[in-house]
């Protein structure tokens, strides 16, 4: 049976955290569907087509991965796509918390999905989108911090090209 793994979030936008968190996760499942949350009473900076077309240009010389959007309960959308696991990266130990109880209620609403989780890689730590966001919003650099497509496009967003 092929190991799929739908790798979810919001993507608002993609960073090399996460990028990285997909590299290697392809190591260890035969397949990922990176999930871009849709939900229309969250407010985000950039629409889902824009969160995918950004996800979608920096794998496109990965292959065994998938780009997706999802609405609803994540587990719902895992088992619609045959998914066993659900891959999530973890960085801080702030983001213990919220990550063991997402993990412990999608467990409860479906046993037969598995949460894995991936230590981010240390250059990491400390990339948000949110954070990314912050900096690019008043024009600092974010080189480096997230892949090309999102560096331009968060400079068109917020002005600055
Ligand atoms: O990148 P994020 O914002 O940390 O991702 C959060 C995400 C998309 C994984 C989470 O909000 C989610 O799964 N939302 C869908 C609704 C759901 O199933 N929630 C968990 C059980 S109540």
């Amino acid at each position: 049976m092929q190991k799929i793994a739908i790798y979810p979030g919001s993507f608002d936008p993609v960073t090399n955290g996460h990028l990285d968190i997909i590299e290697r996760g392809l190591k260890l499942f035969d397949k990922i569907i990176v999930a871009v949350l849709h939900n229309p009473s969250k407010e985000f900076l950039f629409t889902v087509k824009e969160r995918k077309h950004m996800i979608e240009t920096s794998l496109k010389d990965f292959s065994d991965v998938e780009v997706d959007s999802f609405d609803g309960l994540l587990v719902d959308y895992a088992k619609k796509r045959n998914a066993q696991i659900i891959l999530r990266g973890m960085r801080a130990v702030s983001d213990f918390e919220y990550e063991f109880q997402l993990a412990l209620m999608n467990r409860r609403l479906n046993r037969e999905v598995q949460t894995v989780f991936l230590m981010t890689g240390l250059r990491w730590i400390f990339t948000s989108s949110s954070i990314i966001k912050e900096a690019a919003r008043f024009g600092g650099s974010i080189d480096g911090m997230v892949p090309p497509v999102a560096n331009r496009k968060l400079k068109e967003k917020f002005g600055f090209v």
